[in-house]
């Protein structure tokens, strides 16, 4: 994806080379049904920018940018990929698990961004998600 040198420069302020970037912990899925009612030993992931509406504003800026929009539809509402803004959340909705689901990537057509942004970025972008209010009305269609 060629990029104008407009669109590139807010783009590069806001990346730090991933290179040394400390790899994230598993996390927990408290959905999930743990063997002898034990979970396994795993982190808790807290996203560092909660609540801040500057981050939350980059991170609308990266979802465009990244071409999340292409798959999940221009404010995140469903398109080819699911909405991300009906407070339904197929691998979970908690700081971690959003985090990773754009980190590592999901089965079924999620690609994994966490070779290419910084986790800074992807925390910016979990920003916006979660700064996303479903609507009243949400459908009952599944994207
Ligand atoms: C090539 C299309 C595509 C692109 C690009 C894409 N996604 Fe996705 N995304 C999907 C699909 C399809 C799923 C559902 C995966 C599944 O069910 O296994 C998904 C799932 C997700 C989920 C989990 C949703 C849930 O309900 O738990 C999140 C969060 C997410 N994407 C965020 C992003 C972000 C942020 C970006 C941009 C950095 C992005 N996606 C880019 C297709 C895409």
């Amino acid at each position: 994806m060629a990029l104008r040198p407009l669109a590139a420069a807010p783009l590069l302020a806001l990346l730090v080379t991933s290179a040394q970037e400390p790899v994230p912990p598993a996390v927990r899925y408290e959905q999930h049904v743990f063997a002898g009612g034990n979970p396994p030993p795993a982190g808790t992931l807290q996203n560092p920018f909660t609540g801040d509406k500057k981050a939350a504003a980059d991170g609308e800026k990266l979802f465009g940018l990244f071409n999340c929009d292409g798959c999940h539809g221009g404010g995140a509402v469903g398109f080819v990929g699911p909405s991300l803004a009906d407070g339904r959340w197929r691998y979970g909705g908690a700081d971690g698990e959003v985090f990773h689901s754009i980190y590592y990537g999901r089965p079924r057509g999620m690609p994994a961004f966490g070779g290419i942004l910084p986790p800074d970025a992807i925390w910016k972008l979990v920003t916006y998600l979660q700064s996303l209010e479903p609507k009243q009305d949400v459908s009952t269609v599944a994207w």
